[in-house]
């Protein structure tokens, strides 16, 4: 079992596949950056699989995959097979802007993937154009058809921003709720890559804006789920990502592993040591080694300010 240095169980890897997207979210990467990390620097799927392995082994029951968006990355779907073939119970699962997953949904279904969290921001093709700085809704929303279809489990991921989509969130809400899918609405994490007019809204705001149809009663926090989860009357259950509050991070689970073989602790803490060398050289024991330096170092609490936050989420994941 893999323990922090402030006791808490880590069994949730996160690994980004690719920093590259192709989309420009103004929360995310308004901007495309100056340079991608070249190709040849990434690890390669079988050595990212190396120290997926080292991680199972040393007891992560949760693996998901990133990017920026992981389907860029070609023959994700044999990453995906190789994780589920090792270990069968695995909870592994896929964040994506889900533009190609009219594409690639059954093979990622084929490959042994469960479940698929996706990005959808609004329901207006101009909104969503304004967003993602593309016009994409109409392919997501395909690809998150198809993605029901094929029978990928679907959360939704919205970020609520002031004066973009704040008078969708019910809308988002009630084609979550009647699709059976959950939504999980986040407070924008300021970042230094984000779009600087880009203004979010607490829980609280949310919830009001939600109470202005709906009547919810708080649910009691499960296991180390980020989300707060409210039940609607008639049993729906949506979630709240509030990493404003103070105890966000004391049951914080995961690692971090970026396509380039950095292991972070925490979003925002810049240290980070990287794995790569390690596993190139296939010296399992010092992959380990690094993974539990770096797990005893986790900080207790993000060290999260918007001056000094530079680490990208595109980079990192989210
Ligand atoms: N604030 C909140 N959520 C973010 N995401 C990306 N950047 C931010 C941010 N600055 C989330 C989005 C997206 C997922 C990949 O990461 O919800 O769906
Ligand atoms: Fe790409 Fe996701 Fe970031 Fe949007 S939030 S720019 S889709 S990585």
């Amino acid at each position: 079992m893999l323990i922090d240095g402030h006791n808490r169980v880590v069994d949730y890897l996160r690994v980004s596949v690719t920093e590259r997207c192709n989309f420009r979210c103004q929360y995310c990467m308004p901007e495309k950056p100056f340079s991608w990390v070249p190709k040849e620097n990434l690890l390669t799927y079988e050595e990212l699989f190396e120290f997926v392995k080292v991680c199972i082994d040393e007891g992560v029951k949760k693996v998901r995959i990133t990017g920026g968006e992981p389907l860029l990355r070609e023959g994700l779907e044999h990453f995906i097979a190789m994780i589920a073939q090792y270990k069968e119970d695995i909870d592994l699962a896929l964040t994506t802007n889900a533009y190609l997953l009219p594409q690639a949904a059954q093979k990622l279904k084929e490959a042994g993937l469960k479940r698929i969290n996706v990005s959808l921001d609004s329901l207006k093709p101009k909104i969503a154009e304004k967003i993602a700085q593309k016009d994409v809704l109409q392919t997501v929303l395909e690809g998150i058809d198809k993605a029901d279809e094929v029978g990928l489990k679907i959360k939704v991921n919205c970020v609520p921003m002031q004066g973009v989509n704040d008078d969708e969130l019910l809308d988002i809400l009630d084609f979550c709720k009647q699709r059976g899918y959950t939504v999980r609405f986040i407070e924008f994490m300021e970042n230094q890559q984000a779009l600087m007019t880009t203004k979010g809204y607490t829980s609280e705001e949310i919830q009001k804006i939600i109470a202005q149809k709906y009547h919810f009663v708080k649910c009691e926090r499960k296991g180390s789920s980020p989300s707060q989860d409210y039940m609607l009357d008639d049993g729906y259950v949506f979630g709240i990502i509030e990493p404003h509050k103070d105890d966000f991070c004391a049951t914080c689970n995961r690692v971090r592993l970026t396509a380039s073989g950095v292991l972070i602790p925490c979003l925002y803490f810049e240290d980070a040591q990287s794995i790569k060398e390690a596993i190139q050289n296939k010296d399992i024991q010092k992959a380990t080694q690094i993974l539990k330096n770096v797990l005893a170092n986790k900080p207790e609490k993000n060290k999260w300010s918007q001056e000094t936050s530079s680490r990208a989420f595109y980079e990192t994941g989210g």
